[in-house]
């Protein structure tokens, strides 16, 4: 233990030392080294063998120990790989947007994930270590997932086990589905504004994506008929249930309409059901795919939402062949999700603990989405907030006529907050300046504060 320690106190040591030589440079001998860090040569050897595994110094036998680098590499010349890749597909600025944390330092005011202490981190502490303990976790599921796991999550979406596609977590069953159901350069239609990542997920299966507006009570119908005749598509994305980034719920009414709609065009409707879990004024609808016999609605859940981003599962739940092929495309992906989180997830979905986290959850988020809102309307009276959504984790604000929501949100970033630029929401232009918040990353202060500095940028 003590030479383990001394020997990565060394090794911290000569990294800060070669960070100051030339690649190829020597190192001086094992016997040297040992006189000049007062240290056993076994001690010595230990140190340089970490440095080997991370690629900073390279041994060569007979001769000593050189610092690694491209010493005598010639400059790349990637140009050739443009040519040969073909037109960019992935939005690499709304990609990178997504993909963006910040710093630690950074106030979370647009993260559509939970904070550390609204997460059952006790919970999954102790099912995360008796899972690594069992052999279960360590072995393989079948390709569509652990059986056990695939009865717990049908059971909400009154499915069959057999529906049901473990997936890493939303995004990759947005992907999955979105690449499965259309074939590329097909056009698909989505409510607008809508999650980036469904927009990314269709770029990446080299879809052509349409965008139809959305109000209070969802998408409008008259528009995706319209648009389903345009275009021909044969798959629209939607979130029926508590939309990202406006909170919009489908009402009745048209659940009934956009299901008549998918039946008369011979039509997929992709569900996000992401924030199944996330209701807190009252419980949650029943998913779309519960009303539809004839496979023509594929739900997409998530658990990272109502847990932990790190703890990336999810589902597809879908009938009929175009489940059958999405079943079977995941052999050719990655063969099944980590039986280990599988195991973890199963034995979070079946215990007692389940129920009780999203009762303390529900009361935790109320009490931020009540903070946010508050601090938004008393310290910036001239952002609106069209709706405060019955459940999910956002809050969608309209800015003033003439502000560019990419330079708010780039000065609240400078600023040291995290705000959601409005114009990744949309497929094509936005037809006004939005903020996306997020009140399921900070804490009460947090907002505080995120908000207090925003305001002097607006
Ligand atoms: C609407 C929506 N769908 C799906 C996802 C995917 O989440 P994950 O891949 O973490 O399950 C997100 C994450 O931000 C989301 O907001």
């Amino acid at each position: 233990m003590g030479n383990d320690n001394r020997s990565r106190e060394i090794a911290e040591l000569m990294r800060r030392r070669i960070a100051g030589m030339r690649a190829g440079e020597r190192l001086p001998g094992v016997r040297a080294l040992a006189a000049e860090y007062r240290a056993s040569a076994a001690t010595i050897s230990s140190a340089l063998s970490s440095l080997t595994v991370l690629g900073l110094v390279r041994a060569e036998p007979g001769r000593g120990t050189f610092v690694a680098g491209q010493e005598r590499m010639p400059e790349s010349d990637f140009s050739w790989q443009s040519q040969a890749l073909g037109r960019v597909r992935v939005d690499a600025d709304r990609a990178s947007r997504l993909g963006s944390y910040g710093t630690p330092e950074h106030l979370p005011l647009s993260w559509g994930y939970l904070s550390p202490e609204l997460q059952p981190g006790e919970e999954l502490r102790r099912i995360g270590s008796r899972a690594a303990r069992s052999g279960q976790g360590w072995g393989m599921t079948p390709p569509a997932g652990s059986p056990e796991l695939r009865r717990v999550l049908a059971a909400e979406y009154r499915a069959e086990p057999s529906d049901v596609l473990v997936v890493s977590g939303g995004q990759q069953g947005l992907v999955f589905a979105l690449r499965t159901l259309a074939e590329p350069g097909a056009a698909v239609i989505t409510e607008s504004p809508s999650y980036p990542g469904a927009i990314l997920a269709a770029q990446s299966a080299g879809l052509r994506l349409s965008a139809v507006p959305a109000d209070d009570d969802g998408i409008l119908v008259d528009r995706l008929a319209d648009e389903l005749e345009r275009t021909k598509a044969r798959v629209v994305y939607l979130q029926p249930s508590c939309a990202n980034p406006t909170g919009a719920v489908l009402s009745a009414r048209r659940r009934a309409q956009v299901l008549a709609l998918a039946s008369a065009h011979g039509a997929f409707i992709v569900e996000d059901d992401w924030a199944r879990h996330l209701w807190l004024d009252r419980s949650a609808p029943d998913p779309l795919f519960a009303e539809d016999p004839d496979g023509h609605v594929v739900s997409v859940l998530t658990l990272s939402k109502p847990v932990s981003p790190s703890l990336r599962l999810g589902a597809i739940l879908a009938r009929g062949p175009a489940g059958a092929r999405l079943r079977a495309s995941r052999t050719a992906d990655d063969l099944c999700v980590s039986p280990l989180v599988q195991e973890i997830a199963l034995e979070l979905l079946s215990s007692s603990a389940w129920p009780r986290h999203l009762r303390r959850l529900r009361a935790a988020l109320v009490g931020r989405r009540e903070a946010m809102a508050d601090a938004i309307r008393s310290t910036l009276p001239d952002v609106r907030l069209p709706r405060i959504p019955s459940g999910g984790l956002h809050l969608w604000a309209r800015l003033p006529e003439g502000l560019d929501s990419a330079e708010v949100s780039a000065a609240a970033y400078a600023a040291g907050v995290l705000v959601g630029d409005g114009r990744h929401f949309f497929v094509d232009e936005p037809p006004a300046p939005h903020l996306r918040f997020s009140y399921g990353a900070a804490t009460g202060p947090q907002i505080t504060e995120g908000i207090r500095r925003l305001a002097q940028h607006l």
